[in-house]
């Protein structure tokens, strides 16, 4: 069986009063719910602070990206050393933001993949097809492609440690969520390619769903045969509503 993980992706928001309320609430909203994985990936400069306050509890910290090279002159940029030093044990790569915004490509994703895996770091790897590509009816040949990429480089033998999130792009920050049957149809392949590489890991690997999720919706996202759990954006951002999440992944 495959324990269900809700992870909290809080992109570029958040403040230490934030960070310590919400914890605070999380932790104290945690009690009682046993079934699920719990992980929240705040910016780089909150991840020692949402370390300590899950105080070795069922909170996991993670980040939202990372460097590959080896410590050294690189201005600007974290790497895996330094975020297993602050506390996470997992790291998000291929965010769809970080390929339209910061041009990541399929080939550097599956680099960090395989670093992050190497070093000891759980990679939460992004797949998700843009608007255009979904009415082009490319969904699965854009989300096949993206995982081959990362199959090749870092291995199939990461699964199923490594954990996939699948976002529909169109999804992310809309409103617009894919019907639980969307989704459900996108994981279900997911997990086919992975079998084609890696068929017992494949069957134990977490394949989130992330794209305007919230509360009302989790649910039915999650009753889905091949939905793990949520990789969540905007609602992460309130304990009330990514607690509420979480008892849905819980049910
Ligand atoms: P929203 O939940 O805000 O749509 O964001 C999803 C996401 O991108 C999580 O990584």
């Amino acid at each position: 069986m495959r324990t269900p993980l809700v992870a909290g992706n809080w992109k570029m928001n958040g403040s230490r009063a934030m960070a310590a309320g919400l914890m605070k609430d999380v932790h104290a909203g945690l009690s009682g719910i046993s079934g699920v994985d719990v992980v929240i990936c705040p910016p780089f400069v909150l991840v020692p602070q949402c370390f300590q306050a899950a105080d070795g509890a069922s909170i996991a910290v993670g980040g939202q990206n990372l460097d590959t090279h080896e410590p050294g002159a690189f201005t600007g940029e974290i790497s895996a050393e330094i975020l297993i030093d602050a506390g996470c044990e997992y790291v998000i790569v291929g965010h769809s933001e970080r390929r339209a915004l910061y041009g990541e490509t399929d080939e550097l994703i599956a680099h960090k993949t395989r670093v992050a895996f190497a070093k000891g770091l759980t990679p939460i790897i992004c797949l998700g097809e843009t608007l255009e590509e979904r009415e082009a009816g490319a969904t699965g040949e854009v989300v096949t492609r993206q995982l081959v990429a990362v199959l090749d480089e870092a291995g199939p033998e990461i699964f199923p440690q490594a954990i996939i999130a699948y976002e529909p792009v169109w999804a992310i920050g809309t409103g617009r969520t894919a019907t639980d049957g969307q989704a459900q149809d996108v994981h279900a392949l997911v997990r086919e390619q992975l079998a084609v590489a890696n068929s017992a890991g494949a069957q134990s690997t977490r394949i989130l769903y992330g794209g305007s999720v919230k509360p009302e919706n989790a649910a039915g996202l999650f009753s889905q045969p091949d939905i793990d759990g949520g990789l969540i954006g905007g609602a992460s951002l309130k304990a009330e509503d990514f607690l509420g999440i979480i008892r849905a992944a819980n049910s």
